[in-house]
């Protein structure tokens, strides 16, 4: 039995919804969370000091002893994965590739891609798209009300069918067929977006391929961890630290996830 964990860092709450695919494809992993609530949000931040946070929380999750880190946050998966890349002994993996790799596989003509400021400035899931797709048209649009959206728990609320559809309509009047949720709070939408844009434009959760991704990581390297039969519940086994306000964490964190959150401590990074 492997038992080291797998590491995930976000920029604070939103990583839940790549934590939860994690668990949901590996629920005998342990996981360690790290969410940087005291300096979020990454969306709006520089590339330069996006890098420098990533680094910081990457080295918090290395002190935990994890064999693989995942980073959930997009706007950090947009800059900062390369750098970890090339600086750690582990695997590092981010969300951009395997949302690319989802959102390019099929026959689509035109995708459509949001994502925080930050993200969509990088052209990130752009390049990777084009990578896999040569030529392929993309519309990318900034989306940046949706985070304090889904903090505030407006997941079902006029107010953000309003500003879906302000955000949204255009790419569908331009004619997209796919739709990439290229931040970590958009999944909570899911249904919102699809409730106002329709179910004709098949969305992207890049969380969903980055668990697959991970599970063949680990796989691969014999490093995934075998059931223990005499446990049931795996969920309070992993660890969540923040870096302010654990309880606010907790509780929007339990919107997330549909779930009680165990302990949260706060983390010094
Ligand atoms: N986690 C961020 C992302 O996926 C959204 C929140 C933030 O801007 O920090 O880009």
């Amino acid at each position: 039995m492997n038992l080291k964990s797998i590491g995930v860092f976000d920029s604070g709450i939103g990583g839940l919804t790549v934590y939860k695919c994690l668990k949901e494809r590996m629920p005998n992993e342990k996981v360690v969370y790290l969410g940087d609530t005291a300096r979020l949000p990454y969306g709006s931040k520089s590339a330069e000091t996006i890098i420098k946070f990533s680094e910081e929380n990457a080295r918090f999750l290395l002190q935990k002893d994890v064999k693989i880190i995942v980073v959930a946050c997009n706007s950090s998966s947009s800059y900062a994965v390369p750098t970890l890349q090339n600086s750690l002994d582990i695997p590092v993996i981010g969300v951009i590739d395997a949302g690319s790799e989802a959102a390019a596989k099929g026959s689509q003509k035109k995708i459509g891609v949001i994502g925080t400021t930050a993200t969509i400035s990088s052209g990130a899931y752009e390049t990777t798209i084009r990578e896999k797709r040569p030529g392929i048209e993309i519309i990318s649009k900034a989306c940046p009300l949706f985070v304090p959206l889904v903090e505030e728990g407006w997941i079902d609320h006029r107010v953000t069918r309003m500003v879906i559809e302000e955000y949204l309509m255009p790419l569908k009047e331009q004619g997209i067929d796919t739709l990439v949720l290229g931040c970590t709070h958009y999944p909570v939408l899911k249904d919102a977006i699809a409730g106002v844009i329709g179910n004709e434009i098949t969305l992207v959760d890049s969380g969903i391929t980055t668990a697959d991704w991970v599970y063949v990581i680990l796989k691969s390297l014999g490093w995934l961890t075998e059931p223990d039969m005499e446990k049931k519940e795996t969920f309070i086994q992993d660890e969540f630290y923040v870096t302010d306000f654990p309880e606010r964490f907790k509780n929007v964190g339990e919107i997330f996830l549909k779930r009680q959150i165990p302990a949260v401590n706060v983390a010094d990074i």
